[in-house]
């Protein structure tokens, strides 16, 4: 497969060699000969991928990764591949310093990061996407398979993103005591971690608000969650609840309320600080509802048209 990268300086040297690896991989398995591709990658800062983010999706903020194919599916580069000889599948852009803090934040290693959302990228290359929950899912397997082959697998450590949730489990604990809670006697605290549009991140907190009709009451994971997205900070990474009054973990509505902003968020909870569970929204809440159009495509987040062009994704 030839490679084109620009700036490899910016990485190291062993892991260009494990992205050509992991590129050569993932076009085999759909039955594509390597030998017959080829590939540009391109590393940027993040004031340069938020500004091809800007210029090609019409989204102002700065992102991990962007995929700028030249096909729809791997049938249509094999029939070119037959009737042209090389195939040229398109461009990936990788941002590695969010790349970095992402791996910190899920508690992975960096090389696991850029590794998978370049593997995540060559599947977009290759066809795939993920606007629908099936078809999403079908590329979270192939990225994972991909990344087991080659060695780096999810961490399912136990101590993952743990310096995050300490932090957010101590705020959360700070906000409770601004609890409004006379009927249960029962304080919640709980904090987000939230991008804005622009990509800046925000810690956000909350308590619970009883109200003497009891159903008028208002969970301190919505009461944070409110107040990050009125704030423009609509993109969930973390959060954690806590109470001084026992242990607390979100309830069912709640889970549902953080599944529209964080659906690939982590969260935190346990009786103290170092006894925490860490677990992914879609361990909190299984087969998560989402009507994946609206979010992802012809309505934006803010309810308004966003001009995400076919071929361009991130
Ligand atoms: N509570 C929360 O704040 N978060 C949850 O996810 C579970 C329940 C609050 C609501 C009520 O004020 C109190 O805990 C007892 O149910």
């Amino acid at each position: 497969m030839n490679f084109y990268f620009d700036r490899p300086e910016e990485v190291p040297k062993e892991r260009i060699e494990t992205m050509k690896k992991a590129a050569e991989l993932t076009v085999r398995r759909e039955g594509l000969d390597p030998d017959l591709l080829e590939v540009s990658v391109s590393f940027v800062s993040p004031e340069e991928i938020r500004s091809l983010n800007r210029q090609y999706r019409n989204v102002d903020r700065v992102t991990d990764v962007l995929s700028f194919p030249q096909f729809e599916s791997a049938d249509e580069i094999r029939t070119f591949g037959e009737n042209f000889g090389m195939a040229e599948l398109g461009d990936v852009v990788i941002c590695p310093e969010r790349a970095a803090e992402q791996a910190k934040l899920f508690g992975h290693s960096e090389e696991r990061e850029i590794i998978y959302l370049f593997v995540h990228s060559m599947l977009h290359l290759l066809g795939y996407d993920h606007m629908e929950a099936d078809e999403k899912q079908e590329m979270r397997t192939k990225e994972e398979e991909i990344m087991t082959i080659l060695g780096i697998p999810r961490e399912n450590a136990e101590n993952a993103g743990e310096e995050t949730g300490k932090l957010l489990f101590q705020k959360a604990m700070d906000a409770s005591l601004g609890s409004w809670s006379p009927y249960s006697g029962f304080r919640v605290g709980a904090a987000i971690q939230a991008m804005n549009e622009e990509g800046d991140t925000g810690i956000f907190t909350g308590a619970n608000v009883e109200n003497i009709s009891y159903g008028g009451t208002i969970c301190a994971e919505r009461a944070a969650s409110v107040k990050a997205v009125n704030a423009g900070y609509r993109i969930f990474l973390a959060g954690a609840s806590c109470s001084p009054d026992g242990t607390a973990s979100p309830c069912g509505i709640c889970r549902q309320f953080l599944s529209e902003f964080g659906p690939d968020m982590v969260f935190f909870f346990g009786p103290d600080e170092d006894h925490l569970q860490r677990k992914t929204l879609s361990e909190l809440l299984p087969g998560q509802f989402r009507f994946s159009k609206m979010l992802a495509g012809e309505a934006g987040r803010n309810g308004s048209v966003n001009n995400d062009s076919e071929k361009e994704k991130e």
